[in-house]
């Protein structure tokens, strides 16, 4: 196998069912070393869910998911371990430890998968917060700093190990412009200078189009559109025109229909109307 040109994640045939729903539809797509590859697609389309098949935290119904080579669908979690120490994630949540404090949160996968002395392991958490902007706030817990700066603790832990594959789950969500533009210049340094392979879910268009080498539009499960930057900017496709240009009006529906969501015959609805009747109640 030759790594310049095998791809680093090859998803073929993807599906994923929750009872009768089907959220990722028979997806097919290859991610090469050094791409950018940029997710997007309108909330609820299943973005977090096929980011979760990728790195083999669920299983799908069906279809495979190929990571540096190896199928990770069918891996057994001490497998999965040896995968996860080659790339770095960054859960939508943040998914920091509360208990932990920030520079313990960077730690984490540098005590878990090396064996670096503690000497090395203060140093590279703190070279980590500076690159995130964040020299100083080492000792603080999650709870005492704000959401922006939880998502880019998040961001140095997924940059602990160095990674050859990053996967970010809106990195740039709750941050203002420039700490933007400054996470977004970190994955242009890490891919073009260092060769690391990005793969980032975004809503943020002015970000997406300034990180992405190629782009995949998600509706449905399925791929809507896929292309360079510029293929999609000059989409024909209305639904793509929509996303990118941000109108409230178009062939993207606002609201899900019913079919969207899993269907638990074992949950009683309750009446909202009877909600309103106790609370209004406690209104003096
Ligand atoms: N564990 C689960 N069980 C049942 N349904 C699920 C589960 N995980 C996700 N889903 C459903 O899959 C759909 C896609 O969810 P997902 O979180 O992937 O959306 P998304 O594209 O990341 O949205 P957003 O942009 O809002 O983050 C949703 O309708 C959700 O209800
Ligand atoms: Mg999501």
């Amino acid at each position: 196998m030759n790594p310049e040109t095998e791809p680093v994640v090859e998803v073929a045939d993807l599906s994923r069912k929750f009872g009768d729903r089907t959220v990722i539809d028979n997806l097919s797509f290859k991610i090469h070393r050094g791409e950018t590859m940029v997710i997007m697609g309108g909330s609820g389309c299943g973005k977090s869910t096929l980011l979760r098949h990728i790195i083999g935290v669920m299983k799908p119904t069906a279809g495979s998911v190929k990571i540096f080579g190896d199928e990770i669908t069918t891996m057994n979690d001490r497998e999965i371990a040896d995968v996860r120490r080659r790339f770095g994630m960054l859960f939508q949540s943040g998914a920091l430890l509360a208990s932990l404090t920030v520079g313990e949160n960077v730690a984490l996968p540098l005590l878990q998968h090396t064996d670096m002395s503690e000497d090395e392991v203060q140093e590279t958490v703190t070279q980590k917060l500076q690159t995130v902007g964040l020299s100083g706030f080492e000792n603080l817990k999650p709870a005492e700093i704000s959401g922006g700066m939880r998502k880019r603790v998040g961001l140095a832990r997924a940059l602990a190990l160095d990674p050859e594959l990053l996967f970010s789950d809106e990195p740039t969500s709750g941050l203002d412009p420039i700490m933007t533009a400054v996470v977004d210049k970190l994955t242009l340094e890490l891919t073009q200078g260092s060769g690391m392979t990005a793969v980032v879910v975004t809503h943020d268009m002015t970000s997406a189009f300034r990180i992405a080498t190629r782009m995949i539009m998600l509706g449905r499960g399925t791929i809507i559109a896929q292309g360079t930057p510029d293929e999609i900017r000059t989409s024909p496709n209305p639904e793509v025109q929509q996303f990118i240009n941000g109108e409230p009006d178009g062939p993207m529906p606002l609201n899900l229909s019913q079919d969207d969501h899993e269907h638990h015959p074992h949950v009683k609805a309750r009446p909202l109307v009877s909600a309103q009747h106790r609370f209004r109640h406690k209104i003096p």
